[in-house]
């Protein structure tokens, strides 16, 4: 059973297979303090770590002194303005301007499974798989309730949080904050993981010493953005790959998020989670109910690379959903880097016959087929086939593409109208815009406003026509600019602090819908590349664009900072042109294909002008994603050496959850002299199996491999890779 209830020592407790989680009722007045999270132990007595009744502390019923109770108390959804001055999770405005919330215990239900929540992505799993505990929790005074939902997960070190926040007083209510989680600990000379970047560098993994004061990561962007990540993890400063404690959150959603770690005056913790506050207002009508998105929370005493582990399977096997959950996916071949905007079908199917020829199975029109688009500057919101680049419509195209034997992928940007569209000369209020100003253009384009069903009908019409009008197999579903403006037509004055949140639900919606229709669409979401790569969109699309930075070797990084919590199988990666559009570096193909080899694989370049040689090596190339892609996508992965750390070379494993194969990708990005041939250990395989290596022949124990290590192949040169299989030998 991984959640109980103590009633002698008033404590809930919380297991999964190798962490506990403790929540005390504190003080007659049935405070939820926060005990314990860490290894797994068997006690449930442990209130003594609320230190209520010594040293500082005093009981709150010692009416005396309540702010110096409440100021240290370590709990577990903090309210505001009654005495805990670290940051709250709660905060309320009543019709007067009062600004004060405290919560007390009501009542609580354990129970198998985990509900869904309405209109949002969240992790899901039946009673065999996790079971939850719903605790109420009630400000008396302002007459709102909390219910604060913890599931435990049977087989993984996860918990996963979310706050349902319901009114059931007699006056309108306004929450200026509802966050998802916080964890409440005491310092454990932690240092702070984040994932920070720009585009076309997103999630580089960044490592700080906590300190004094709040470090916090946001987004006020409207998506989940390309310069921060909705995570944050709090690794002993001693951590490493395989060794150390880890708490880690990630939030599942794709707006605007907070991720805050606190240390206060008595050297305690408090990371926090949710919805970015400054952006958000929510008016409460009485009977009215706010649900916050889920926090997914990680515990890791195997390092940093347990907790990347846990993420990896917990998002494959509880988030990802639809016909491609555990199928491989096509390799495809994209035309944006082959021909951005000047194509017509004779091209195309040009490019669509070299890329039968030599097997790959996808054709994706990128950007440009529709409206009178020839450059970014007009169409988006006039979704219909511009019959002058392609004259015969999709239809021809994708039946000609089909007859090659491969499947035919769309792009869409259905969030984004132009001002210079059919659609904006007829309905310019569907743009997001403030009155009286004219608006920003990003990218030329305004952002329409997602918060309107009529706004999601009018737009999803379209692309259901579309859709419908051809065998479209794919769809990469792209979002080209932040949310700026943020005002719409369609909302009262004192609502349009829920635009932002309402702008997403709105694109949840849409995206349930696409899949409802269309239920054997494989999507992809994309926003300037990896803007918006998050767990909630990988809710709706199993593989996410990583970047617009297709560099192989800039993609070393991007990748990394990418794995470190998203699976290998989400992630979009193609073979690009050389020398790169974004950094005008040349890699060589084969390196091109090996940074590729471990995502969703494609090649994004004019395949007519490669060289025979390089055309040669395709074949190959997909081989080695059709016989190795699943060790990648369904195995264990680690981080065996890091470029961005030792400037030299790069390497990752995955091996299988049966151990009887691994695949490691080797990268040597820079020539160094060395007398010595580098030997990397190994992680992950059985220590009593015999391995084969697919390079040498060599037969070793898994033990072998790991203690001792495997000789890395000596490269001269730059750029330069290996992929090396080590296979369990039959004994
Ligand atoms: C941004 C995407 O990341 C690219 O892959 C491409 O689809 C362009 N948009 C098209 O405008």
């Amino acid at each position: 059973m991984s959640v109980s209830y103590n009633e002698k020592e008033r404590v809930f407790r919380l297991d999964t297979p190798g962490s506990t989680y403790l929540i005390g009722l504190v003080d007659e007045e049935g405070f939820l303090g926060h005990i314990y999270y860490g290894r797994r132990i068997p006690d449930d007595n442990m209130q003594y770590m609320l230190r209520v009744c010594s040293g500082n502390y005093v009981p709150f019923r010692d009416k005396g002194d309540q702010v110096s109770f409440l100021c240290d108390l370590p709990t577990e959804y903090p309210g505001c303005g009654l005495g805990d001055f670290r940051e709250s999770c709660l905060r309320v405005e009543t019709k007067s301007g009062a600004r004060a919330c405290g919560l007390t215990y009501v009542s609580h239900r354990i129970f198998g499974g985990k509900p869904a929540l309405p209109g949002l992505p969240a992790t899901y799993g039946g009673e065999q798989d996790c079971e939850t505990l719903e605790l109420t929790v009630r400000d008396a005074v302002l007459g709102l309730t909390a219910r604060l939902s913890y599931t435990a997960f049977e087989k993984l070190d996860v918990i996963c949080r979310s706050a349902q926040i319901e009114n059931n007083g007699g006056e309108s209510l306004k929450l200026t904050a509802a966050l998802s989680a916080c964890l409440d600990m005491d310092n454990r000379d932690f240092d702070v993981l984040t994932l920070h970047g720009n585009w076309a560098y997103e999630r580089m993994i960044g490592r700080e010493k906590l300190g004094w004061g709040k470090y916090r990561v946001s987004s006020n962007r409207g998506i989940s953005s390309a310069q921060e990540q909705p995570f944050m993890a709090l690794a002993e400063h001693t951590a490493t790959q395989s060794q150390g404690q880890v708490y880690a959150m990630n939030f599942v959603y794709s707006g605007n998020f907070l991720a805050q770690a606190e240390m206060s005056q008595q050297e305690q913790i408090r990371m926090v989670m949710g919805i970015e506050p400054e952006s958000f207002g929510w008016r409460l009508a009485p009977g009215g109910v706010f649900q916050t998105p889920e926090v997914v929370m990680v515990y890791s005493s195997r390092g940093i690379g347990g907790m990347t582990r846990t993420f990896h399977d917990l998002y494959r096997r509880h988030l990802v959903r639809g016909p491609y959950k555990d199928r491989p996916r096509p390799s495809l071949i994209n035309n944006w880097e082959a021909t951005y905007f000047d194509f017509d079908t004779e091209k195309l199917l040009d490019i669509a016959r070299t890329a039968a020829e030599s097997g790959i199975e996808m054709m994706v029109l990128d950007d440009g087929w529709f409206g009178r688009r020839s450059n970014d500057r007009s169409s988006l919101g006039d979704w219909t086939v511009n019959e002058e680049k392609l004259p015969g419509g999709l239809k021809y195209l994708s039946e000609q593409i089909n007859a090659l034997g491969m499947k035919f992928g769309l792009w869409f940007e259905p969030e984004m109208i132009s001002p210079d569209s059919d659609l904006y000369r007829a309905h310019p209020d569907y743009a997001l815009q403030i009155p009286g100003r004219s608006g920003s253009l990003g990218r030329w384009q305004k952002v329409l406003d997602m918060s309107r069903q009529d706004v999601r009908d009018c737009v999803y019409a379209q692309l259901h026509k579309i859709l419908s009008s051809a065998n479209i197999e794919y769809v990469k579903w792209d979002m080209n600019r932040p949310l700026t403006d943020v005002a719409s037509f369609a909302l009262d004055g004192d609502r349009q602090g829920e635009l932002h949140h309402r702008y997403v639900l709105g694109v949840y919606e849409m995206q349930e819908r696409l899949l409802r229709d269309f239920p054997n669409l494989l999507l992809e979401n994309c926003a300037s590349g990896g803007g918006r790569f998050d767990p909630g969109m990988l809710y709706y699309s199993p593989q996410i664009w990583t970047s617009d930075n297709t560099d192989a070797i800039d993609r070393l990084r991007i990748q990394e900072g990418t794995a470190l919590i998203y699976p290998l199988s989400t992630m979009g990666a193609h073979v690009a042109a050389c020398p790169s559009h974004t950094n005008s570096r040349s890699t060589p193909f084969a390196t091109r294909a090996l940074v590729s080899l471990p995502g969703c694989f494609g090649y994004e370049l004019d395949l007519t002008r490669l060289t025979p040689e390089e055309k040669a090596m395709i074949p190959g190339q997909l081989e080695d994603y059709r016989k190795y892609g699943w060790v990648f996508r369904t195995g264990d992965y680690y981080r065996l050496a890091s470029y961005s750390e030792n400037g030299e070379y790069d390497a990752l494993m995955a091996v299988s959850k049966d151990k009887r194969i691994a695949v490691l990708d080797y990268i040597h990005v820079m020539s160094r002299e060395r007398r010595k041939t580098l030997c990397l250990p190994l992680e992950g395989l059985d220590g009593a199996i015999l391995y084969r290596s697919s390079e040498t022949g060599e037969v070793h124990s898994g033990a072998a491999w790991m203690y001792g290590g495997l000789m890395l192949p000596k490269m001269k040169g730059d750029f330069l890779g290996k992929l090396i299989v080590l296979e369990a030998v039959e004994t």
